[in-house]
């Protein structure tokens, strides 16, 4: 009888075993394309330098390309999708319509990819793969990217509305934002960071320079370089119109990755409100730490970065035999 039992339970467990290697999802790894793909790294890597050395700027175009497909549907490369049957393109979305950029780059790089590997590497991790270089070449740090993403069969216009937070955020809506994808506060600072590099719209700021208050607990620096401040982005961004006139983001060193951010934002001079919000509204004090390790030691926000960025590139990712490899980013397979 006891036998019986014993035996029973033993092939139960095994059921369970079998059932949960089919259904849940495989874990990242370093080594996914080590056979079927040893170039790769080495591909991208050679025309994301291409693309930066022509255009500075494109290395934070392509690290937003990463964010914006991982916080909609999880990295999963639905953001490269054009609009086609039935596909509502997330371009087409607030946050991304006129705004992100670098989609030829990518083009490219998995032209150059499928001719080496043919039908191997996903368009998601080629999108990980390139931010993770875009920051290494601008000055930031260098992280091991962990692959075998698979690209999404649909897209979410609606999700990319949702779930891209609007640079006039309140610190709670950012803070729920992150927190929706399993983001930290922690997360939440060390990624805003990235906007250390790369250029915003007027109609992105206005809003920051016309009718919003630095309030005096926020600046806890120079105050009358607050108006020259000020008086640069009146001059690119007037109260109307110029709506597509671009601000480095980071006014010091626009093309720089590095910790220059914490230091603008603990002047009260961030280029968005939800690069300010982070230190004027942080009631509880716990965002001032951070800002404070990360504006001193530009090493500790190096590592912070690169660990929440192998974070965000985890959100949601299919694997095994979820999704597909796409031929073409823009499309999905036929
Ligand atoms: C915390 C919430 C965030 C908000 C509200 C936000 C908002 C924005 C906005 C409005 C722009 C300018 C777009 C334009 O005017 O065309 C921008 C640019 C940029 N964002 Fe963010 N962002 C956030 C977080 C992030 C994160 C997490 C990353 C990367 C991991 C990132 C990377 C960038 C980069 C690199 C640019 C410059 C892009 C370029 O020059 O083409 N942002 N962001
Ligand atoms: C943010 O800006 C949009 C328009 O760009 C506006 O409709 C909305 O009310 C603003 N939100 C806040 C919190 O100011
Ligand atoms: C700015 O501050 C003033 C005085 O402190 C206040 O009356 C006003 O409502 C504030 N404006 C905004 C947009 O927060």
């Amino acid at each position: 009888m006891n036998n019986i039992v014993t035996l029973l339970l033993v092939a139960l467990i095994a059921l369970l075993q079998i059932k949960q290697s089919f259904c849940s999802n495989q874990p990242l790894v370093l080594s996914y394309y080590e056979e079927t793909c040893p170039m790769l790294e080495e591909i991208v890597n050679r025309q994301v330098k291409i693309a930066v050395l022509k255009e500075p700027r494109m290395a934070a175009s392509l690290l937003r390309l990463h964010f914006h497909d991982c916080f909609v549907l999880g990295c999963d490369a639905s953001v490269l999708l054009d609009d086609f049957e039935g596909v509502p393109s997330e371009k087409n979305a607030g946050p991304n319509v006129n705004s992100l950029r670098g989609f030829e780059v990518i083009d490219e790089i998995k032209y150059l990819v499928e001719d080496a590997c043919p039908c191997t590497v996903s368009c998601a991790d080629l999108l990980a793969i390139v931010a993770r270089d875009a920051v290494t070449m601008s000055g930031g740090p260098k992280w091991n990217v962990y692959l075998g993403r698979r690209d999404s069969t649909k897209a979410s216009l609606k999700g990319a509305n949702k779930f891209i937070p609007a640079p006039n955020s309140s610190l709670e809506t950012l803070i729920a934002n992150f927190q929706a994808q399993g983001l930290n506060i922690q997360d939440l600072v060390a990624l805003s960071g990235s906007h250390t590099i790369g250029k915003a719209k007027c109609r992105s700021f206005r809003q920051r320079i016309y009718d919003y208050n630095d309030s005096e607990e926020t600046s806890y620096n120079n105050h009358h370089n607050d108006n020259e401040f000020l008086r640069v982005l009146e001059s690119i961004c007037p109260k109307s119109g110029r709506d597509d006139s671009l601000a480095p983001l980071d006014l010091m060193t626009p093309t720089r990755f590095d910790n220059h951010y914490f230091h603008n934002i603990k002047r009260g001079q961030g280029l968005l409100i939800s690069d300010n919000v982070l230190l004027s509204e942080d009631v509880e004090g716990e965002i001032r730490d951070i800002v404070w390790e990360f504006a001193s030691d530009e090493e500790k926000f190096f590592e912070s970065f690169a660990y929440s960025m192998i974070k965000m590139g985890n959100i949601d990712v299919l694997t095994g035999y979820h999704g597909e490899i796409r031929k073409n980013c823009r499309f999905v397979n036929t």
